[in-house]
């Protein structure tokens, strides 16, 4: 595969679907915990890369509100590997800058990586070269809910009026509300679809999909991935004469109308 060098904008902030493990693993007739952890480098390639190019958030859905429901061996495996990951990777990720944020239902977790997430959030909260946000025990309908509940109890109070509940009110308590909704979305391992992750900030997220598993995945695809989202339009809803003529009066933030 030759891609050129991509000149157009790159996406401020990605989401990754990290699919293909147990897939990858099956192939190789191996325990499907295998596949997580041959896995688990490809996650550092995809921050590297991320660091390389600039790119401000990475959000990477490592494990799913459904993935619970997974055999017990295998949910064991992937705390086991959370936890390992905790314990060797954050140091050198505040060392690069990264900050690392948990998304997701963490009450779930036991408590030695719920520690080990607070540490990891609280000793890299002063980093901002790029954001690294990790959904795991990850919902998107959860989060919605969560958020609708956060407003009700707002409302409740006295804070809010119920008239005041709007796109507005309920993004900002959605996760990583603080971040702007991601540019480009990438999954990995052959499905076409979104499997509950960020359903809210996905609304208009440029998609792209890969049949390669993710134990595989890596920065020549990550190249034509940013390549494709470079040569998107974007519309947001409008037509693509207005889009020029936004582009053509701010060429830097064309990308946002
Ligand atoms: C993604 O890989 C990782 C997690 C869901 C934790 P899978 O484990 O879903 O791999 P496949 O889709 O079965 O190949
Ligand atoms: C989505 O993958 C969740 C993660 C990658 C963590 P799944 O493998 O759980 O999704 P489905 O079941 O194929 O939709
Ligand atoms: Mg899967």
């Amino acid at each position: 595969m030759n891609i050129p060098s991509q000149t157009g904008p790159v996406p401020r902030h990605i989401a990754v679907i990290m699919d293909g493990n147990g897939r990858w693993a099956a192939r190789r007739k191996r325990p499907r915990a295998i596949g997580h952890r041959a896995g688990a480098r490809t996650v550092n390639v995809c921050i590297d890369f991320c660091l390389e190019r600039g790119v401000e958030a990475l959000t990477l859905f490592a494990f799913s509100s459904e993935n619970w429901g997974r055999p017990d061996e295998e949910v064991g495996a992937l705390m086991k590997l959370f936890l390992g990951a905790l314990d060797r990777e954050v140091g050198e990720l505040h060392r690069r800058g990264v900050r690392l944020r948990f998304i997701g239902e963490r009450s779930r977790f036991s408590e030695a990586i719920r520690q080990r997430m607070a540490a990891a959030e609280a000793q890299t909260a002063g980093n901002a070269r790029l954001s690294l946000n990790v959904a795991a025990s990850y919902g998107g309908r959860q989060d919605i809910a969560m958020a609708a509940r956060a407003l009700a109890e707002d409302v409740a109070a006295g804070r809010l009026k119920a008239d005041d509940i709007d796109e507005t009110t309920l993004g900002a308590r959605v996760a990583l509300a603080d971040l702007p909704a991601p540019d480009l979305f990438i999954r990995t391992g052959g499905d076409l679809r979104v499997s509950n992750f960020l359903l809210w900030q996905l609304a208009y997220t440029e998609l792209w999909f890969t049949e390669t598993l993710w134990p595989e995945f890596g920065v020549e695809e990550l190249e034509q991935a940013l390549h494709v989202y470079a040569s998107r339009e974007r519309r947001f809803g409008l037509t693509g004469e207005q889009i020029a003529a936004t582009q053509a009066a701010s060429p830097m933030e064309g990308r946002h109308p």
